[in-house]
Parts: C-alpha cells; sequence; structure tokens
C-alpha cells in the first residue's frame, strides 16, 4: 500500500490540531501506565507538596516546550523517515505531557501559565532546526535529550525522598529520554557546535525558572 503524501497545508493542520491539543491537555498518548500509579501516595508536608507541584510544572512546561520542537522539526524536515520518527517520539512526550500534568493536579498545583509561549517559542526553534537539514536537526535532538536528562537527575536530587510518584514518573522519562537521544544519534544527528549548546543551556534555563514560579 502506498503511505499517504501529505501537502505542506495538511502539515500545518496537523500542527495547529497538535498545538490545541498540547495545550488544551487532550494530547495523543501511546497508551503506557501512568509510573505513579505504581506507588502509594505518601504522606507530604504542605511544604513538600508545594516544592513537588512547582517542579513538576517545570517539568511539565519543559515536555510543552519538547512538543512543539518535535512538531516544528516535523514541519520542515526533509527526509520522510525522520519526520515520522520525529513524530513517534513527539507522542512519547506527550505521555510525559499527561503524567506530568497528572502528578500536578494530585499535588494541588497549577501549570504554568505561560505554556503557549513555550509552546510558540520552542515551535519556531524546532522549525528551524529541521530547516537546518535532518543531520543538525537530529543532533539537535540528542542534545537537547542530552540536556533534558541533567536537568531531570537535578530534579531528582530536589524532590522530596518520600514523593515515591513525582520520582517515578521523572524516572521514567529518563530512561525515554534517553532512547529519544539515542535514536535521533543512531538516524545521523551530529555533534553541535559549543555556543549552539550554550545558547540552547541559557534558553531552557530562562524557562525552568520562570515556570517555577508561574
Ligand atoms: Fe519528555
Ligand atoms: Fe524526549
Amino acid at each position: 500500500m502506498k503511505a499517504r503524501q501529505y501537502s505542506p497545508l495538511d502539515h500545518l493542520i496537523m500542527n495547529l490540531d497538535q498545538a490545541v491539543r498540547t495545550l488544551a491537555g487532550k494530547p495523543r498518548l501511546t497508551g503506557r501506565p501512568d509510573p505513579a500509579n505504581e506507588w502509594e501516595d505518601t504522606d507530604l508536608s504542605a511544604k513538600e507538596k508545594t516544592e513537588s507541584a512547582s517542579l513538576m510544572r517545570v517539568n511539565h512546561a519543559g515536555e510543552v516546550a519538547a512538543q512543539a520542537l518535535y512538531q516544528g522539526q516535523a514541519l520542515t524536515a526533509r527526509l520522510e523517515e525522520v519526520r515520522s520518527r520525529m513524530e513517534r517520539a513527539a507522542e512519547e512526550e506527550n505521555d510525559h505531557l499527561e503524567w506530568c500534568a497528572e502528578r500536578v493536579n494530585q499535588l494541588g498545583g497549577h501549570l504554568s501559565y505561560l505554556n503557549p509561549l513555550w509552546y510558540l517559542g520552542s515551535f519556531a526553534i524546532g522549525a528551524i532546526a529541521g530547516a537546518a537539514g535532518d543531520k543538525w536537526s537530529l543532533g539537535f535532538v540528542a542534545e537537547t535529550e542530552k540536556q533534558v536528562i541533567e536537568h531531570l537527575q537535578e530534579h531528582l536530587r530536589r524532590l522530596p525522598e518520600n514523593d515515591r510518584k513525582s520520582r517515578a514518573v521523572i524516572e521514567q522519562m529518563k530512561i525515554d529520554e534517553a532512547r529519544h537521544g539515542a535514536v535521533a544519534k543512531a538516524a545521523g544527528g551530529v555533534e553541535l557546535p559549543a555556543p549552539v549548546k550554550q545558547l540552547m543551556k541559557l534558553a531552557s534555563r530562562v524557562m525552568t525558572r520562570t515556570a517555577y514560579w508561574i
């Protein structure tokens, strides 16, 4: 059977649909169970709950950004194979998005009010990375995931020790992000220039610090 060819307009409409789903909290999921459900609720103090909710809000905002990056890249990626790989990874990011949102809710927190901004900014960055060519685009994914893993490790240090549910979500995300990075590298992703990596770190720092509060 011949695969359907999508026009640029089809892609634009699919992207708009995806953006609305991401921001409205109705993303397409892979159907994997929420890792938090494997753990019973533990007693957390009010302060611990607030801290956990803030950190999980940051992670949720990060997943909104990841989602937008993948969608932006999928829009401009040249090879069909790269595009479909990115779309699959984006779907897995949706699981993360959902798990983080669920956890923020359980902790009585709110999601970042600036999510539409994170989405727009990241979509643009993703589209530029995609337009730069597939090897750069894939290298960008590999570097993003590497930075995300470092960030998640820091969160594991900061999260209250007995917040087993949040920790389980982060642990599973770490495994997935490492796989996304490895797939991107294996598909031909190249090492990015150091200034680009620094710029990416700076951008994510602005986002994570802001989303911690709003
Ligand atoms: Fe993710
Ligand atoms: Fe990822």
